[in-house]
């Protein structure tokens, strides 16, 4: 096997037990859990697709009896999809502490948005838009 294969299909494996991890966690959460895409993309572009790119790499130029065009091509799929992988998951973990998603767990808690410091922020914007309307 060629080296960008075995690459591919080494990562493939590693995503597949984070993705395991991150599904097992979700099962013994409550409903709503902000890493479900990442569960998602670890299995589907991690495992999945990964899986699929390392075997493509070597079955696909046997089958057409062709070398590969470039290996240096392939390379860089492998770290472009990796750095793409990782860096989708931060940011799904970035979003799941942003101020929205803050907004939403006071909702869920029944503590409902005017204890919170954009509930509080939320009501003055609408008196001053009211009162400029009326003005
Ligand atoms: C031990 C293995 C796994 C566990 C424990 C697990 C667990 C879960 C759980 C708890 C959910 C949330 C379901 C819901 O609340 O609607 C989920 C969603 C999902 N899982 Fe897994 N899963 C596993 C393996 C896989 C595999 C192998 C794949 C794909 C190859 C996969 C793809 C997905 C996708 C795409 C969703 C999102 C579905 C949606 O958008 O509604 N999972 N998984
Ligand atoms: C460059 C590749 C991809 C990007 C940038 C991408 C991006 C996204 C985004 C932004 C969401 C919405 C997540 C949310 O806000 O909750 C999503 C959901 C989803 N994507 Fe992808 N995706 C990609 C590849 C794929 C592939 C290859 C598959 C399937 C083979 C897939 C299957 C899904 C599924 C099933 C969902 C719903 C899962 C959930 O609700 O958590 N995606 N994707």
């Amino acid at each position: 096997m060629s080296k960008i294969t075995v690459w591919f299909i080494k990562s493939a494996m590693v995503y597949f037990v984070l993705a395991i991890v991150v599904g097992l966690h979700m099962a013994a959460s409550g409903t709503t859990y902000p890493y479900m895409p990442i569960h998602a993309h670890l299995n589907l572009l991690g495992w999945i697709s990964m899986m699929i790119y390392g075997v493509g790499y070597h079955i696909l130029p046997r089958f057409s009896g062709r070398p590969l065009y470039s290996d240096r091509l392939a390379e860089w799929q492998f770290w472009l999809a990796n750095i793409g992988l990782v860096g989708m998951s931060l940011g799904w973990v970035i979003r799941s502490y942003s101020s929205c998603h803050i907004c939403h767990k006071h909702a869920q808690n029944n503590k409902g948005c005017h204890t919170s410091a954009c509930g509080k922020i939320k009501p003055a914007i609408r008196q001053g838009m009211y009162g400029y309307n009326h003005t």
